[in-house]
């Protein structure tokens, strides 16, 4: 890869680092993705009451980032911890835990890298206080570093299907998205996301692909998030509302759809943002294949399909006034708003993970 585009993309990634430690390593520093695309604020995170109202706020999410920010989160709170008698410890750590645990019901991630650190906790038993606490920051970075790893295996095995359909269409390919599963949702490289910017440092231009983001009402993670950050890295983007999917697919202007995902049953059901599973049924009236990018830490082996998800449900407000400088919706109508839908496993064409691409029949029992 030619250095100049190598280092662009460095400053890119390194401007929008999602989650990291504070320079003191007593606080979570964070983006708030509320502000953007309009700021780039960086805010410390330092009680736990502030860990759990940047996630349940969305100033931080998308499913590995909320994972890393409890990770970190609990390395940062275990300071604070006054009792030093291991089980004393190990209680109050656990209330904590649980307390993060329920800001968000549907990613699994967050509860996945609560489970992680506990894990750590358990396996440093009879340490000193000091020791256990080192290497309760230790798995938060770790926990982050693999997460980068994962991303950007993802990405590899993403890029491999971007190719082919740039080889055998002679263009460039035209990808849809919903929500944004980008790298604001994790470590560095996203999940849907992935492909595109390997595709950058394998020495593709921002030309050579076309994405179109869903705005994803009515948080517009779309319009405010993945179309900021595919430009902010020079790939070329188109917004349209959600509704415009299907006369997209029908002017034959997209040739797959990658989305994230927060919860993948064993059966391959698919928790991610609402309205995923409409995108997910227009692209198989179109012919248009449909994957789903994960890391193995979004899939739930002890959840058997998508009924046992349990779908966070969110504020009226949401939909009736917020982003508007007036009220878009009588004052109390009633409002339906589900921040998560479930795309059933037959509609999924493939799922691209770190460990590649996987295709029917899905039957995730093991490490992918
Ligand atoms: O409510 P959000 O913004 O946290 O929803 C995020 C999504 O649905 C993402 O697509 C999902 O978490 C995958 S992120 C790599």
């Amino acid at each position: 890869m030619n250095q100049k585009m190598n280092q662009k993309i460095d400053d890119f990634f390194e401007k929008i680092i999602t989650v990291r430690l504070s320079d003191d390593g007593r606080a979570v520093n964070i983006i708030d993705q509320t502000l953007l695309p309009n700021e780039i604020k960086r805010v410390d995170l330092r009680t736990k009451e502030e860990i759990f109202g940047a996630i349940k706020k969305l100033m931080v999410r998308g499913a590995p980032a909320i994972g890393v920010t409890a990770a970190y989160g609990m390395a940062v709170l275990s300071r604070g911890i006054e009792e030093k008698d291991f089980a004393s410890f190990r209680r109050r750590f656990g209330e904590i835990s649980a307390y993060l645990a329920s800001s968000r019901p549907t990613a699994v991630n967050l509860f996945w890298a609560l489970k992680r650190m506990e894990d750590k906790l358990d396996s440093l038993e009879g340490e000193e206080t000091d020791v256990i606490i080192k290497e309760l920051y230790a798995e938060a970075e770790s926990i982050r570093n693999e997460d980068i790893e994962k991303s950007r295996g993802i990405g590899e095995a993403g890029f491999g299907l971007l190719k082919e359909i740039r080889e055998k269409k002679g263009r460039a390919p035209g990808i849809l998205t919903h929500c944004n599963a980008g790298t604001l949702a994790t470590a560095k490289y996203g999940t849907a996301t992935a492909p595109m910017y390997i595709a950058l440092e394998k020495g593709w231009s921002g030309g050579d692909m076309h994405v179109y983001c869903d705005e994803t009402r009515p948080l517009l993670q779309g319009a405010r998030l993945t179309a900021f950050e595919l430009s902010e890295a020079g790939i070329d983007t188109t917004l349209q509302c959600d509704n415009m999917v299907s006369a997209l697919m029908a002017a034959g202007k997209i040739d797959i759809v990658f989305v994230g995902c927060d919860r993948v049953a064993s059966n391959g059901d698919s928790a991610n943002k609402i309205g995923t599973s409409g995108v997910a049924i227009l692209a198989g009236h179109y012919g248009v294949p449909f994957y789903v990018c994960a890391p193995d830490s979004t899939i739930d082996r002890d959840t058997p399909d998508g009924s046992g998800i349990e779908i966070e449900m969110r504020s009226p407000g949401e939909v009736r006034e917020m982003w508007y400088e007036k009220p878009m919706a009588p004052e109390n109508i009633s409002v339906f708003n589900p921040a998560f839908d479930v795309t059933p496993a037959d509609l999924i064409t493939g799922f691209v993970t770190e460990g590649g691409v996987i295709r029917p029949p899905f039957r995730f029992r093991e490490s992918v």
